[in-house]
């Protein structure tokens, strides 16, 4: 009797455990055992069985052990094989997110929306999704950022699960190019690269280096310096400081065994001149996060050396959070932490490089890292910034909400933190570059130019397509706010390794979106700040901060930001008008478009597609000398019409000048 029983318990055991796998005639696929890396996500990395951020799974006050932790926006194609018999699972904001979360989730087959929850707000109960997929090729799960932008929107897929009877559901993914070089490689003899402008104010240190290429030794001269200011022939690096406001127009000579280049560039001294070119550079953030150190910091500033970066018109070192020491000193000054030794020897060093050094904070109590900020002393960390040789500021936001939040919420409280550090920093006997990174609130790009150079738009960039191209192709309305010593910023760039913390990857983005990156940023007269580790660049890289035609885009005297002209079908064509007459053009095969069907790539194919430009799109007419940027190669000359094939997520972007 025994032996039947422990049979039957044993049988009915093995019925329970099968049907975890295959209910009557069907199998179930769980979606937290794909792979979950294969999610597109536009922040943080999608995962199995944890929230977003790594915790357990929970939605309006319940936790769940199966599942995806995402976050908006959010895209998962399918293949169901049109075997499938349903998808099921619950859907909600994690409870670790903040309040302002909003999402909304869409469930897709062969491109019609079978389930869409409503605007989901932290909080909410999950919602239950049942979806028949009898006769369904492909599934698409969605979450967007429900028009409110996508921070904080951390959305899950709960006890999510396929019901199928042939194959089994895969992941459709669109295949990516290897990497491929375009750029040509720079020649022995002596090039003058970078910005053609440069100013600083009055009795203030001076600091620029000569970006040349070709080979060392080189000699370096220039003619109608302006008094105070000297040049070290062989590093070409010119220091010193002007009385006299001014534009010093200085003819430079590069020369070496190879060859000689001349270029005429304009000095301006004078008040309120600094970045009258987008400022280039790099920052800790994107590579190693909170984790960042002297050390770290120190090896950057000798690759952007060693590897010729410095020699294309990259300069600026700029330390992000996760220097401050937990404590200020008796005297209320900031200190540094155990990862770094002394902030005026690492600013030295910087600057014998010819490199300029940046640091960051917060107007808050507590930096977004949780880090000590400068609320209550905002002169006195502008005094210590000073006394360290700092030359670039990035002020944050974070836990100044708490302040701002006692406030009547007015246009001025906004503006105020970055009033009062700009004034501070103004009082400074070194000019320091004033970046206000508070993502875009109360319309900052109408307002920021009174208080400092540049602004963050927008919420923080991830190495994705979603996050990138979202980010990018978004800057269209804030064209006419950009001006030189006025910058947008959309933050940093995400090619190389990165990973935000101690342990790096290579960027998620394919070859053509990393063109689309770069070109985009030139475009828009974007900060060029590196966001990837610049000891570990591989050629592929360093091609593309490397090529001075898309680089003198960038850097243009003019200072226009790309307006977008034509955005249809997955097109979009971007033009930015030129300080000599001409117009760089970017023309770019974005795939998907707005519409919830048409942000998928159903058949997962990386298709090229032709774009066109015509003069009377541009509103021009006459002949035209095309060139291709990232070649460098002169295509023909055209007085109607230009076509090219361009790459899935990809770009083409070239130059057009008139011929007189
Ligand atoms: C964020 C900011 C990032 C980085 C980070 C540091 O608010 O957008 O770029 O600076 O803070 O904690």
């Amino acid at each position: 009797m025994k032996r039947k029983i422990n049979f039957l318990f044993l049988f009915g055991l093995m019925c329970i455990i099968s049907s975890a796998q295959t209910t009557s005639n069907f199998s179930q696929l769980w979606l937290n055992d794909l792979d979950v890396s294969k999610i597109e996500t536009s922040w943080g990395f999608s995962k199995a069985n944890k929230s977003i951020n790594g915790n357990i799974l929970s939605v309006g006050g319940q936790s769940y052990n199966k599942g995806i932790g995402t976050h908006a926006i959010s895209k998962l194609l399918l293949n169901v094989n049109k075997t499938a018999v349903d998808f099921n699972a619950l859907v909600g904001v994690d409870d670790e997110a903040n309040n302002n979360a909003s999402i909304e989730f869409y469930v897709l087959c062969d491109k019609k929306v079978v389930f869409h929850s409503g605007l989901m707000k932290k909080g909410d109960a999950a919602q239950k999704v049942h979806v028949n997929l009898s006769g369904v090729n492909k599934l698409a799960l969605l979450v967007t950022a429900g028009n409110d932008g996508n921070d904080n929107d951390h959305a899950d897929w709960l006890e999510a699960y396929i019901r199928y009877s042939g194959q089994t559901p895969s992941i459709i993914t669109t295949p990516a190019s290897k990497p491929y070089i375009l750029t040509p490689k720079t020649p022995d003899s002596p090039r003058i690269n970078g910005a053609k402008i440069t100013g600083a104010s009055p009795n203030k240190p001076f600091l620029y280096t000569i970006a040349a290429t070709g080979k060392r030794p080189m000699q370096f001269k220039a003619k109608n310096l302006p008094k105070g200011l000297s040049l070290d022939s062989e590093t070409g690096i010119i220091t010193g400081k002007v009385a006299k406001s001014g534009n010093y127009e200085v003819k430079i000579t590069a020369q070496n065994s190879f060859g000689k280049a001349q270029r005429t560039m304009t000095i301006v001294i004078g008040e309120n001149k600094l970045a009258l070119t987008p400022p280039m550079g790099w920052n800790s953030w994107n590579c190693w996060g909170l984790s960042v150190s002297q050390d770290k910091v120190k090896a950057s500033a000798d690759a952007m050396v060693s590897s010729g970066l410095i020699n294309h018109g990259w300069t600026y070192i700029n330390i992000d959070d996760g220097w401050e020491a937990s404590e200020r000193a008796a005297d209320g000054e900031i200190q540094i932490n155990e990862k770094f030794t002394d902030m005026r020897a690492l600013s030295d060093y910087i600057h014998s490089l010819g490199l300029k050094m940046g640091i960051y904070t917060s107007p808050g109590k507590l930096t977004c890292g949780g880090y000590l900020g400068s609320l209550h002393h905002e002169e006195q960390d502008a005094d210590t910034y000073n006394k360290w040789g700092i030359d670039y500021l990035k002020y944050d936001w974070c836990s100044y909400g708490n302040e701002f939040e006692k406030t009547d919420k007015s246009h001025h409280e906004y503006m105020k933190p970055y009033i009062t550090m700009s004034e501070a920093l103004s009082h400074q006997s070194r000019d320091i570059v004033h970046s206000l990174c508070q993502y875009g609130m109360d319309d900052v790009w109408k307002w920021g130019g009174q208080t400092g150079q540049l602004w963050r738009t927008t919420g923080d960039i991830t190495d994705t397509w979603e996050s990138m191209a979202r980010i990018g192709f978004a800057q269209y309305d804030k064209a006419q706010y950009a001006q030189p010593g006025n910058w947008n910023d959309p933050d940093m760039l995400v090619i190389g390794h990165v990973g935000w913390g101690p342990s790096l990857h290579p960027t998620r983005l394919t070859p053509d979106e990393q063109y689309t990156h770069v070109s985009l940023w030139a475009l828009l007269a974007a900060p060029l700040l590196i966001g990837g580790d610049m000891s570990q660049m591989d050629d592929f890289t360093l091609s593309l901060l490397t090529n001075d035609e898309v680089i003198a885009i960038n850097q243009d005297v003019l200072g226009k930001q790309a307006r977008r002209i034509i955005q249809k079908d997955g097109k979009e064509i971007w033009v930015k008008d030129l300080e000599d007459g001409a117009k760089a053009i970017g023309l770019f095969n974005v795939g998907e478009s707005d519409n919830v069907s048409q942000l998928f790539n159903w058949d997962g194919k990386a298709n090229k597609t032709s774009i066109e430009i015509s003069w009377k799109d541009l509103n021009i007419s006459g002949k035209y000398q095309i060139r291709d940027l990232w070649t460098q190669k002169d295509i023909k000359t055209e007085n109607a019409v230009f076509e090219t094939e361009v790459s899935y997520h990809g770009v083409v972007l070239i130059k057009i000048t008139p011929i007189k």
